[in-house]
């Protein structure tokens, strides 16, 4: 299968540029872009990735070849009946459901959203909830936390590289929309937010970053050291081009930071509260703190390296912030790989 297939992401923002500006309805809180901005339009105003991070916000390389729209594929372990065109696969307001029995009806706006400014959810996200390193795991997630965030984007409170998307539909969705998708990812059941792998160790094997900005294993047997400062969160095969919901991600992680990690969470001997006085003693979310165990590695590090630099901000962070300021950069990646080895 060609890699280029996530290269059709990064042109869905021309889809809004070609479509009628549909009537937004008006957020009534104060947003810092216009109602009908485009991702394309807010990619230059992002906030650059601050190092030492900047691996675990991944953009795609450009002048990959575009692939044959009409080449057609079915995921493996999908109803052989179904076959999709690479078209398909990528179309931004019809994205693949390869096992539809896996899960409850997709609301219209989690399977095909809303032309032009509004795609459908399970393109980033997938009908499991679980995403791309790139995006976000949102399954399990409460739906108050889900909808509060939906506004967080909407009133420029996230602006990271990886934001222009969610920003352009936060400024869109109606309220009637955002609660059915809320609903919808709140309540994906837990055996199915398992998502990754976490493997210890001092070399991994040799990894690129490709189409969509995801990381794939190299052909053939060449490892890499894993060096103290990076995880490679890679996809566990070239099927999750297709969407395929059932093919996930592992997580090299260094050798010593899952104990590290642990240690950290734990309140960093004394230094500060332990992240599961918040975010619940599994750390699977609680109150207003939202799910962290089993959730990406790359996801979570964006997080934590965004409320420190202050990208990513709001009232809703209030609690994070006196924990935010006493992680170094090795706190962050050691507590990053341990939330990822926790049972979501
Ligand atoms: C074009 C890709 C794309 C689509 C379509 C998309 N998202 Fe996202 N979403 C992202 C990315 C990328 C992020 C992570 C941004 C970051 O790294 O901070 C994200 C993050 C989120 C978050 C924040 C998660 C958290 O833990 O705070 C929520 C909630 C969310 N998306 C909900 C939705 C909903 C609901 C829809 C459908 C209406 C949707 N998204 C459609 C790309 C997408
Ligand atoms: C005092 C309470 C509190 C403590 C302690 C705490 N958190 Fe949080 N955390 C929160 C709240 C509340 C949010 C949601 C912020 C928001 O709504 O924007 C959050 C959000 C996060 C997020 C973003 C998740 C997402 O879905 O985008 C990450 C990552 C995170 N916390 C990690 C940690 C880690 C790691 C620790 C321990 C080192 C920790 N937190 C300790 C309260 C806490």
């Amino acid at each position: 299968m060609k890699k280029i297939l996530f290269a059709a992401l990064a042109f869905a923002p021309l889809l809004a540029l070609s479509a009628q500006a549909q009537k937004a309805v008006k957020p009534a809180a104060p947003s810092a872009f216009a109602p009908g901005t485009t991702a394309r339009d807010l990619a230059p105003l992002m906030a650059k990735p601050v190092a030492p991070f900047e691996w675990a916000y991944p953009v795609g390389p450009t002048g990959l070849p575009r692939p044959d729209p009409a080449a057609t594929f079915t995921a493996q372990g999908a109803d052989p009946n179904l076959k999709l065109t690479m078209r398909q696969v990528g179309d931004a307001f019809g994205p693949p459901d390869w096992f539809p029995k896996d899960h409850a009806p997709l609301p219209q706006i989690v399977g095909h959203g809303r032309s032009p400014h509004v795609p459908a959810c399970t393109l980033c996200h997938l009908p499991n909830g679980n995403g791309h390193p790139e995006s976000a795991s949102i399954s399990g997630l409460t739906a108050p936390y889900i909808t509060q965030q939906m506004h967080a984007f909407r009133d420029g409170e996230r602006t990271n590289i990886r934001a222009p998307a969610m920003i352009e539909m936060a400024l869109d969705i109606s309220e009637k929309e955002l609660r059915e998708a809320a609903a919808y990812y709140a309540h994906i059941p837990r055996a199915q937010q398992k998502w990754l792998r976490v493997v210890e160790t001092s070399r991994a094997p040799a990894s690129h970053v490709g189409a969509g900005g995801a990381r794939f294993f190299d052909k053939g047997a060449q490892t890499v050291p894993v060096a103290p400062d990076m995880i490679y969160e890679v996809a566990e095969s070239e099927e999750v081009e297709l969407r395929n919901a059932h093919v996930g991600f592992v997580d090299y992680v260094p050798a010593g930071s899952l104990e590290k990690g642990r240690i950290v969470a734990m309140g960093n001997r004394g230094q500060m509260r332990s992240c599961g006085s918040c975010h619940g003693d599994d750390y699977r979310g609680h109150a207003d703190a939202p799910r962290i165990a089993g959730r990406s590695a790359y996801y979570l590090i964006r997080q934590l390296a965004d409320m420190r630099s202050g990208v990513r901000k709001g009232a809703a962070l209030g609690k994070m912030k006196e924990i935010i300021g006493k992680l170094s950069d090795a706190d962050i990646i050691n507590v990053a790989a341990y939330m990822a080895s926790r049972s979501p």
